[in-house]
């Protein structure tokens, strides 16, 4: 296990977010040593808008056997899903291919039920295995209350491990799919960002809500709705969180959107 101070913006692809302390935990002994105080816990921070001020609990990062994984048996939650949504390909087998060129691992994939209009993360699982109140426990998705972008995990909840609900296809059929969610995905930006800002409302898109607002550009200090897609918020370098959140408060104020990111403290 290490223990270090750290910034957050280190850890996010948002670029912002002040110091915390990090536990990085390899093994369920470090796990259970870990969660003896508050704690938060980061995944691959591709979500994430941490403030300036950083955190006060200690963060915890999955590592060591928490990231091992086995595409047919046990995968851990530190696992980073773009490998696997590769290696499924790889293996023929179907079941993620919905899931490719989401930035997340496993555990954050799961929180945030994240997906795509191809699929999301929640139909992709078979059971989940989760570390609360010191203990380990196996839950079948449904018992998880997964819906559009969330999930319900019990309280402090930590997602160690999931196995997968994967099928045997042909190979071409699996790369056709992932060629289609690729070109969907086309017209998204390659600045740092956490994705998109805020939840599509029930039959509608945000992205399109803000560009027919003519807000694509909006500018708070170095945070940017993005010129090519009016959901993401877009760090063209030095911004803060502050500037970020300025941001997302001045698009509200003008939309009803409800933030999709998680929010630091
Ligand atoms: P983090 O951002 O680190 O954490 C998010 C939340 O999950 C936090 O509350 C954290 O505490 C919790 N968490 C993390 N790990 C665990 C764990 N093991 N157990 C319990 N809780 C945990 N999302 C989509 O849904 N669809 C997309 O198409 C998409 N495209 C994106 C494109 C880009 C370029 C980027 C930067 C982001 C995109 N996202 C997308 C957002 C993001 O990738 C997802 O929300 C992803 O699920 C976040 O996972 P993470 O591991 O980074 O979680
Ligand atoms: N559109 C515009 N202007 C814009 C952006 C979009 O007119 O600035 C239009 C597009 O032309 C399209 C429609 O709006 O007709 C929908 O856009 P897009 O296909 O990009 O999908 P989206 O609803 O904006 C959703 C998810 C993405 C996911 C894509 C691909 C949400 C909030 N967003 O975006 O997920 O990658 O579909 O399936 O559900 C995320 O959650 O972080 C994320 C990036």
């Amino acid at each position: 296990m290490r223990v270090e101070r750290v910034l957050l913006k280190d850890y996010t692809t948002l670029g912002v977010g002040g110091p915390a302390e990090l536990w990085t935990v390899e093994t369920p002994e470090d796990l259970k040593k870990a969660t003896e105080a508050p704690y938060r816990v980061l995944g691959n921070g591709s979500n994430l808008l941490v403030m300036d001020e950083g955190v006060e609990e200690r963060v915890i990062r999955l590592s060591g056997v928490f990231a091992e994984w086995d595409l047919k048996g046990w995968v851990g939650a530190g696992a980073l899903l773009p490998l696997l949504v590769q290696e499924a390909a790889r293996q023929g087998l179907s079941g993620l291919e919905g899931l490719l060129g989401i930035p997340a691992q496993v555990g954050g994939a799961v929180k945030m039920n994240a997906g795509t209009r191809f699929g999301e993360m929640a139909d992709a699982l078979e059971a989940v295995e989760i570390f609360h109140g010191g203990r380990f426990q196996i839950y079948e998705p449904q018992e998880l209350g997964f819906g559009y972008r969330k999930s319900h995990l019990p309280p402090g909840g930590i997602v160690t491990r999931v196995r997968l609900r994967l099928k045997e296809r042909p190979q071409e059929e699996i790369r056709r799919r992932m060629a289609e969610v690729d070109a969907a995905r086309k017209g998204q930006p390659k600045k740092k960002s956490a994705g998109c800002a805020f939840k599509n409302p029930p039959g509608q898109s945000a992205g399109r809500l803000i560009d027919q607002r003519g807000l694509k550009g909006l500018r708070v200090g170095d945070a940017m709705v993005s010129l090519e897609h009016g959901n993401f918020i877009v760090n063209l370098g030095g911004a803060k969180a502050q500037d970020i959140l300025a941001l997302v408060r001045a698009i509200q104020e003008e939309l009803p959107l409800e933030l999709e990111w998680e929010v630091w403290p």
